[in-house]
């Protein structure tokens, strides 16, 4: 899959290469207005990944119903519409607003914002808000309902298992690490809200080790997120207990990283002669666990 907020919603992308070869396309997140994001600069390099505040900058949920959802709807793979609104029984509206819309497959519930003053990471710390927000979505719509987790917190499990009760169908591990860079010369931090989000293969071990947790804590599906950038990465996040995977930040480096993300796991499954990727999902999780 693509992961939310690296892929827009997936039109650019169709122009270059076979995006329905992916497992799904996961959009930017979407709240309930639209939003025109925090100021600039948004981004900034870091060693081995990049910090960005965008601050959910999109078009609202009324224009991708009716001028996304319905191109979507061609496609031949799944899109996963991420929403983010900023208090918890928007998740149930826009649940409901999004519920037997043609060309939507699913939803993820971005409860792990970090570059919003309302709603976002605040939901997703807490495991009764973290529930909350699942229930208020799962009990509008028919949708699969993916909640997607934050790594600011020091034990996922609690949320995790919140979120499952809920009745949420997976959860996706992880969202951005909060980080900070300093602007020297400026004296000044180099993102204008000073935190930010920090992705890329820096937050690789982080993302493995929240995936390693909860899948040892909850029986529901655990996709996996955070510095995907090959096949064998793809087979860590596997072996460490996840189902499927997401690909962000590499594909600003390279646009079609999700695609050979897939194409390199394919490689190394043939080489390792495994014939179905389920024989290597938990593979390397304590025994009797996976
Ligand atoms: C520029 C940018 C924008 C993002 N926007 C969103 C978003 O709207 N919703 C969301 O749930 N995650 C968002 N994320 C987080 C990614 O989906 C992903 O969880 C995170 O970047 C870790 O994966 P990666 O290291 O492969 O990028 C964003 C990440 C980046 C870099």
């Amino acid at each position: 899959m693509t992961a939310s907020g690296t892929f827009s919603w997936g039109f650019e992308f169709a122009e270059h290469f076979d995006i329905e070869a992916l497992g799904a396309i996961v959009t930017k997140g979407v709240t309930p207005r639209p939003r025109a994001g925090n100021p600039q600069p948004r981004t900034a390099e870091t060693p081995l990944g990049m910090l960005n505040s965008i601050g959910l900058q999109n078009v609202g949920i009324e224009r991708v119903i009716e001028e996304f959802a319905p191109r979507w709807a061609a496609w031949r793979v799944p899109v996963i519409v991420n929403l983010a609104p900023d208090r918890v029984e928007d998740f149930g509206t826009m649940a409901r607003m999004l519920d037997g819309v043609p060309g939507i497959a699913a939803l993820e519930l971005n409860i792990s914002c970090p570059n919003v003053d309302t709603g976002g990471m605040e939901i997703g710390q807490d495991p009764e808000a973290a529930a909350a927000a699942t229930r208020a979505a799962v009990r509008n719509t028919d949708l699969p309902v993916i909640v997607k987790l934050t790594p600011n917190v020091t034990d996922p499990v609690p949320v995790a298992k919140a979120c499952e009760e809920a009745g949420a169908a997976a959860i996706c591990a992880i969202n951005t690490v909060l980080g900070v860079a300093i602007d020297i010369e400026r004296r000044r931090p180099v993102i204008p809200r000073g935190r930010a989000g920090l992705s890329g293969p820096a937050i690789k071990p982080i993302a493995l080790r929240f995936v390693w947790d909860v899948a040892q804590a909850v029986r529901i599906p655990v996709i996996g997120c955070g510095g995907i950038r090959t096949g064998e990465d793809a087979v860590e996040f596997l072996m460490a207990g996840a189902s499927a995977v997401q690909v962000g930040t590499a594909t600003f480096a390279n646009p079609r990283a999700p695609l050979d993300v897939l194409e390199g796991l394919k490689r190394w499954m043939e080489s390792h002669g495994v014939q179905d990727v389920r024989e290597i999902i938990g593979a390397a999780l304590p025994k009797g666990e996976a």
